[in-house]
């Protein structure tokens, strides 16, 4: 373990000591949501694109202890980082105590400027929580420098580690201000610095093996490699798709040479927008040709969101733009 903590540690750009291992990012999430003593009245900012394994810890913490979630709505597509942070800024009130944000949406895919939103937070004395399940092995890490106060991922999605892996960053300062979620043996020794939040009884030490395979395999590529290589696909993605006046891509800057709001997952949406839970518009018919095609697809009218990971062939994303192009004209 303490070997896979230091590879960890060292792809992370952070402490060992501030690392646990854990599950998934849903446990890194939570062991933060409920570690925390806020009271009624303290709030906490999120956004509007947080998963289930992000948000739904606050919301119990709110139906439990009075908690006030708030939420900054997301521009699909953002401009600038700067108008995402000041959006940000703007919904903090004197009663902010963390600002809850996925590094990396699941909603649309856009990834959001933490460092700035970690800079202004920590301005503010408002603590920073980032959900990083999409971010590790997506794109290129740097927990110190981006300053955030804690992190969570699930390496099982692009690093392509075994399912029931996750890590955990937590600050060094705040590792004493966290409480387990789990308690054990050596609940309150905080001489264990972040193994604390990796002490939860007897679990599965084969799949940490799993993990430490994955990441030796991912780091024999190379992170900036692999970055550049799903980066380049999504970008054939969000060209291609840009090409249509039906559709609008919703985590590209409609400025083909800024780069910043992607890595590799391209999302879009139907224009005019279509009501939540729609059936009809031209992303249903995508849908449809993409079925025609035997390419499998999970959701369908309101929004389509493509991965693009080293294993993705570009002859299959041509397959995919056959179908877009087709239910276009369609
Ligand atoms: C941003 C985000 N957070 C949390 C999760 C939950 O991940 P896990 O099931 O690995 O805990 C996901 C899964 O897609 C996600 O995209």
């Amino acid at each position: 373990m303490r070997e896979l903590r230091d590879a960890l540690a060292a792809f992370l750009h952070c402490k060992r000591d501030e690392l646990a291992i854990v599950r998934n990012a849903t446990e890194a999430n939570n062991v933060v949501g409920n570690g925390l003593d806020f009271q009624a009245g303290d709030e906490v900012l999120l956004t509007d694109q947080e998963h289930p394994g992000g948000r739904c810890c606050w919301e119990q913490r709110a139906a439990r202890h009075g908690l006030k979630l708030n939420t900054v709505a997301l521009p699909k597509p953002p401009a600038s980082a700067a108008q995402i942070v000041e959006l940000f800024e703007r919904a903090l009130t004197p009663r902010t105590k963390i600002i809850v944000f996925s590094h990396i949406t699941t909603v649309t895919g856009v990834i959001l400027p933490a460092k700035q939103i970690c800079t202004m937070a920590r301005a503010k004395g408002v603590l920073t929580h980032v959900d990083g399940a999409h971010a590790i092995g997506q794109i290129p890490l740097d927990l110190h420098d981006m300053g955030c106060d804690f992190y969570g991922t699930s390496p099982h999605k692009w690093v392509m580690a075994p399912k029931g892996t996750g890590t955990l960053y937590v600050r060094e300062e705040l590792l004493e201000r966290l409480w387990v979620n789990i308690a054990t043996t050596n609940w309150r020794n905080f001489d264990l610095k972040a193994y604390r939040f990796s002490t939860f009884g007897t679990s599965n030490l084969s799949v940490m093996v799993g993990l430490k395979a994955a990441l030796d395999f991912f780091q024999q590529i190379g992170a900036e490699r692999i970055y550049a290589r799903q980066h380049q696909l999504a970008t054939l993605v969000r060209d291609r798709i840009s090409m249509h006046p039906q559709v609008k891509v919703v985590n590209a800057s409609a400025d083909a040479k800024n780069h910043e709001f992607f890595g590799a997952l391209v999302s879009f949406e139907p224009v005019p927008a279509v009501p939540a839970g729609a059936t009809t518009g031209p992303l249903k018919k995508i849908a449809d040709e993409c079925a025609a095609r035997n390419i499998r697809i999970a959701g369908g009218a309101e929004r389509i969101r493509i991965a693009t990971n080293i294993f993705t062939l570009p002859t299959e994303l041509n397959a995919f733009f056959d179908a877009v192009e087709a239910g276009l004209r369609g």
